[in-house]
């Protein structure tokens, strides 16, 4: 069994960023610059945000972070987008989610302007990924395929079992397993809340990738041998044994799949750094994209 090593991998590929952002403000160009909005108090969204603008620092990026109270309206927050989408300045927008209920989120997506929408969420973006043009893809699923590159893991004629549908992880990478492309070339199936009898699909797996939120939903008796185990579960626990009070949880009972697995990725530090430099990676993209709008 090999540990898919987000971590490191995800060092090597900042290393390689820091050192085109190097070349490119030598030869007098400049930084490229990531802005983020934060709206409310979510500690797992204040967690990541922070975690984006460290990966920034790290990578010679310029960051900004734009924090809003939980009630600011929607009309407040797309102005806001508009004047960040005008700023020639300004690379790369994203706008953490989930936003307050009150917020559109499919509106507040749709004003981003989609050449700076380095999250691959606008529905212009989304079509493109799915057509197998160019785009900016969304950062889980673009690092989990970068990772299984680094790897070596071929995916061509693999049966890949998704378990979980949502727009930002499974719906987006059932699309790019199954282009004609490599990592691509997969018979996907994706399992979610209705499936029935899930144990009957991640049996016949090739590759898991397990994008449900159930900590260890995944079990042993749930896998083949030999399996390629793909984790993005990132639950918080609350454990006063750790500094910041919480431990982190993917959605794959490590003690009883890893042992059946050919590979499988740790949380943390495995798809999660993947998705941090991926966003690094799309923000570099548009800095070098010449084309505005
Ligand atoms: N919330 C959970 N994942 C993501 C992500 O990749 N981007 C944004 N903007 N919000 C998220």
């Amino acid at each position: 069994m090999v540990i898919l090593d987000g971590k490191a991998t995800s060092d090597k590929i900042k290393l390689e960023i820091a050192q085109m952002v190097k070349e490119r403000v030598e030869a007098g160009g400049k930084r490229p610059h990531l802005a983020a909005i934060l709206v409310g108090n979510d500690g797992a969204s204040q967690t990541y945000v922070g975690h984006k603008e460290r990966a920034c620092s790290q990578v010679g990026f310029k960051s900004t972070l734009h924090r809003f109270p939980a009630e600011i309206t929607q009309d407040e927050l797309i102005e806001i987008i508009h004047e960040i989408n005008e700023n020639d300045d300004i690379d790369g927008l994203i706008v953490q989610l989930p936003l307050p209920a009150h917020l559109d989120e499919d509106a507040v997506i749709n004003a981003i302007d989609p050449c700076k929408d380095v999250d691959g969420f606008h529905p212009m973006n989304v079509g493109k990924m799915t057509l197998g043009l160019p785009t900016f893809l969304p950062a889980t699923p673009y690092g989990i395929l970068r990772l299984l590159s680094e790897y070596g893991i071929e995916t061509k004629g693999k049966h890949c079992v998704i378990i979980g549908r949502s727009n930002i992880v499974g719906r987006p990478l059932a699309n790019l397993l199954s282009l004609k492309d490599d990592p691509g070339d997969c018979t996907v199936t994706i399992c979610h809340s209705h499936t029935k009898n899930i144990e009957f699909f991640t049996r016949q797996a090739d590759i898991i990738i397990a994008a449900l939120g159930s900590p260890g939903f995944v079990k042993g008796d749930m896998v083949r041998e030999g399996a390629v185990i793909v984790d993005v579960g990132i639950t918080r626990v609350a454990d006063s044994t750790k500094k910041n009070g919480y431990r982190l949880l993917g959605d794959v009972d490590f003690e009883t799949v890893a042992p059946k697995a050919s590979y499988i990725t740790p949380v943390p530090g495995g798809v999660g750094p993947m998705t941090i430099v991926s966003l690094m990676v799309n923000t570099l993209k548009a800095a070098e994209c010449k084309k505005r709008k």
